[in-house]
């Protein structure tokens, strides 16, 4: 026996990636996209901790390693870019891959205020280049499954949602002294906001009001640590929704979304690790995740997928894939939730309820997320 000759098309250039931050999120993104992102090549790593930076490219296979992003960006192999640094850096960060031509994924929030964050959708804009956003609940199989039937008429007109996150702990938090002020809002219900206004499309956030507090490190509260929050939002279909997190639970990490309407209800969220279950004696029992990279590690891979195969589309002409459902979150969907997230703040200084048009619109003076929902820079 012999082999037989195959005749192949040439294989298209993979998209070579520069990683922005090697920390926890980062970390995770480059190994997504060196082991399981087709089409897709980690080719360099920026981290001002170059300890960091080296020992991931190391583990990863990248071969250019550097203490500045600047480097990356005036790296003419590099198509795109991960940005995983802490947030207050992601506005600057945007701007200047985007003035070189590189498409940007951006860890969520985008920005911490909307002037710096219309600041850096301008640059993607007048760059022409992709941007999307971590908002990786979309690609978890039961939020997607959920958003199908909600856009299906399965629950008819919505008129309650709910979102919940409740990160894993012990009781306590270590760090907590070092978590910037507001990140309940700005890091974590972010992805909260997003899930709900990509659960009732169509219907603008109008009017949350928030409570917060510090209930899982009461020694902290004068600091203006926040681990505990409960928000509602009014949206302008009619709907109101809650969107609650907690920075302890202790029996695991617990997201969950739910839309309730005129026809029925849909859930979304994964109680257990696995579908295994145990029966014993004892009773009944399962595995919880306790990492976000455990109950998110397909939908954090998969959205990086999407950004690479929409960059692979732009690069080569051709068509960006297209879903029956809204899926990729763009610039007018970070820009929204983080909207919603600068409200819950005035909301919890003020006790009481906050419009979010005149936040959402304050900062652009012509506002670049139309009532119509228009995308920018996507
Ligand atoms: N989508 C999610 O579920 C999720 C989960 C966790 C974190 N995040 C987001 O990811 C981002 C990073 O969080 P993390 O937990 O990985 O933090 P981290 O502290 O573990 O890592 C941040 C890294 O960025 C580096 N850094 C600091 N300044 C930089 C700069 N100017 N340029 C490049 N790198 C810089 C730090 O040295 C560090 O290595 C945050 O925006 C956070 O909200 C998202």
């Amino acid at each position: 026996m012999a082999y037989t000759q195959q005749g192949f098309t040439e294989r298209p250039r993979p998209v070579q990636i520069g990683l922005i931050g090697s920390g926890w999120m980062g970390a995770f993104h480059g190994e997504s996209i060196s082991r399981r992102v087709p089409g897709a090549v980690l080719a360099a790593v920026a981290d001002p901790n170059l300890e960091s930076a080296t020992a991931v490219a190391t583990q990863l296979g990248a071969t250019k390693v550097t203490a500045s992003a600047a480097d990356i960006f005036a790296d003419p192999e590099i198509d795109a870019v991960i940005i995983a640094s802490p947030a207050r850096f992601h506005a600057a960060l945007i701007t200047e891959a985007a003035a070189a031509g590189k498409h940007v994924f951006c860890e969520k929030p985008a920005a911490q205020d909307l002037a710096e964050l219309d600041a850096a959708l301008q640059a993607v804009d007048a760059a022409g280049v992709h941007f999307q956003i971590g908002f990786n609940r979309r690609y978890a199989a039961d939020f997607r499954a959920a958003k199908k039937d909600i856009a299906g008429g399965l629950v008819g007109q919505p008129q309650l949602l709910r979102s919940l996150t409740r990160d894993p702990g012990t009781g306590s938090i270590g760090h907590a002294a070092r978590i910037p002020a507001w990140t309940i809002f700005l890091e974590t219900l972010i992805h909260d906001f997003d899930t709900l206004n990509w659960f009732n499309e169509g219907a603008e956030p109008v009017e949350v009001y928030a409570a917060a507090d510090a209930l899982v490190e009461p020694g902290l509260r004068n600091q203006g640590f926040l681990d505990t929050a409960v928000v509602t939002v009014r949206y302008s279909n009619g709907a109101i929704a809650v969107a609650e997190a907690n920075f302890s639970a202790l029996y695991g990490y617990d997201v969950r979304g739910e839309v309730f309407g005129s026809k029925g209800m849909v859930q979304a969220g994964r109680p257990t690790e696995t579908t295994a279950v145990r029966y014993t004696a004892g009773g009944v029992s399962a595995d919880t995740p306790r990492l976000n990279v455990e109950l998110f590690r397909e939908a954090y891979t998969d959205e990086l997928v999407d950004f690479v195969e929409v960059v692979r589309a732009r690069r080569e002409g051709s068509q960006p894939p297209s879903y029956a459902l809204s899926l990729t979150p763009v610039a007018a969907d970070a820009r929204r939730a983080l909207a919603v997230a600068l409200a819950c703040i005035e909301s919890v200084k003020n006790r009481a309820p906050v419009a979010v048009a005149p936040i959402a619109e304050s900062a652009a003076g012509a506002p670049l997320v139309g009532a119509g929902g228009t995308k920018v820079g996507s």
